[in-house]
């Protein structure tokens, strides 16, 4: 008897083993990105598959289409190692031979209907399990009781206390196997891979422990910005500077937002002046008024809501080499490093707190509790990224308009070389502009 092909071909990694020589209710592999987990899951599901009759249920929190499943990467492996007893269907994928079954689920707004479908499952695989809530679980727990039944895991922790980390994986009884892996356990793991962690290993210890060695953002240190810089910078050292004024303006979105004007000369940031209620002419107007009195160099305005009116009166004003529109919402800069302009602004502001000689804030309680009051956190591709506004909202009592205002006077350098020069972001690429940043930095902060 000749032994199959694919025997030959699917290779799961030494610490993944358990998944088919182990019977156990829980099986909970956690760890960094590119551990192997996906991939090894898949390939261990495909093989069980076909030696019995399976249901298998591939689970997540949210699933919007079943793109946003592990769907494809089951498909790739089917074609990959020509696995043609796989017949593959729009949602569902058989095995034509032992009748084995996959199906695809989202488990947030699941109603009691759809989870009894669940009764029969003898394998589920839950991924991303890191943003299972606890309800989800609680209601997925006891729907898997077919005898025999096992769940598999996998996660990238995100917060010291992810529901499925306490439930099962803190203090894990006997029929639960807990295991880490990362990167480096991942014998399949592609160079390009390992560059991007070292990067990252120099770049920040923490981020590399939380994006490649699976540790949880430890709680109270997922703050972006940390107490003691901002106090520091409320120490009054500076009186006055030459640099060029940029003013950061963040428009009001709603009745109870305030309109902010930041006043930023480099390393000092001297004034924030604050408006309620002002509709787009007088807003524009107080703006025409600042430009007049003190001729700053740039005014950046966040043009995502209410300040597009604004925008369009000033440019209208004939302003336009002074105004700068940005979008918080929109691709940084540095795409590879930060989720969007918003996140690269405040950044900015971090590493401008951060920096020597000594910044210069106005002291002010309320500016202080928005700085610190951000949570930031990495997404899929591990890029920086800042809570939802709505998160910071309900713990502030109100938005963040402004630290939003000074980090608008981040949004792109601004040198002072006589007359105002304009750089249109695309025009330079950001390693230029960071370079010069960086030659000039006492000239700009
Ligand atoms: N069995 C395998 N064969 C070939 N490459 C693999 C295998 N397992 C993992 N890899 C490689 O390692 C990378 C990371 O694996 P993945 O399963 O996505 O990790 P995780 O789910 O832990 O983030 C994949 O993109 C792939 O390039
Ligand atoms: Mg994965």
């Amino acid at each position: 008897m000749t032994m199959k092909k694919e025997y030959h071909i699917i290779k799961i990694a030494e610490p993944f083993a358990p998944l088919l020589t182990e019977h156990k209710r829980i099986k909970f592999y956690y760890g960094g990105r590119a551990g192997g987990k996906s991939y090894a899951f898949a390939d261990s599901l495909l093989i069980k598959g076909r030696q019995q009759k399976l249901l298998i249920a591939c689970l997540r929190e949210i699933q919007e289409s079943i793109k946003d499943s592990v769907y494809r990467l089951l498909c790739d492996r089917i074609a990959l190692y020509e696995l043609n007893d796989y017949q593959i269907y729009e949602n569902k994928i058989e095995n034509k031979i032992t009748g084995s079954k996959f199906i695809f689920k989202g488990l947030r707004d699941q109603d009691v209907q759809h989870i009894k479908s669940l009764e029969g499952v003898d394998i589920a695989w839950i991924e991303e399990a890191q943003t299972i809530s606890k309800r989800s679980w609680e209601i997925l727990e006891p729907t898997i009781r077919k005898n025999g039944s096992e769940i598999w895991i996998s996660m990238n922790r995100e917060q010291e206390n992810d529901p499925l980390w306490i439930a099962l994986a803190a203090h894990p009884d006997e029929r639960t196997l807990v295991k880490k892996v990362n990167y480096d356990d991942n014998p399949f793991c592609p160079e390009e891979i390992k560059i991007q962690a070292q990067k990252c290993r120099q770049r920040s210890s923490e981020d590399y422990a939380h994006i490649w060695l699976g540790e949880p953002v430890r709680q109270g240190n997922n703050k972006l910005i940390a107490s003691d810089v901002v106090r520091r910078a409320f120490v009054s050292t500076i009186l006055s500077s030459s640099s060029p004024l940029i003013i950061g303006l963040d428009v009001a979105r709603f009745g109870d937002d305030q309109t902010v004007f930041c006043f930023r000369r480099g390393r000092w940031c001297y004034a924030f002046r604050c408006y309620q209620k002002l509709d787009n002419v007088a807003v524009a107007n107080v703006a025409t008024n600042f430009i007049k009195e003190y001729h700053p160099h740039r005014i950046f305005m966040d043009i995502g809501g209410q300040g597009a009116g604004v925008y369009d009166i000033l440019k209208d004003r004939g302003f336009s080499e002074i105004i700068r529109g940005i979008y918080f919402g929109e691709k940084a800069i540095n795409e590879e490093r930060y989720f969007n302009r918003r996140a690269e602004m405040w950044d900015s502001v971090q590493a401008w707190l951060s920096s020597s000689p000594q910044v210069q804030l106005p002291e002010d309680e309320s500016l202080f509790d928005e700085l610190t009051g951000i949570n930031k956190k990495y997404d899929r591709r591990g890029r920086l990224q800042l809570e939802e506004k709505d998160e910071v909202k309900k713990r502030l009592g109100r938005s963040p308009d402004k630290a939003d205002a000074l980090a608008l006077t981040f949004a792109e350098p601004v040198y002072d070389d006589g007359e105002p020069q304009i750089y249109h972001h695309g025009q330079l690429t950001y390693e230029d502009i960071f370079k010069s940043q960086r030659e000039r930095s006492n000239e700009l902060w």
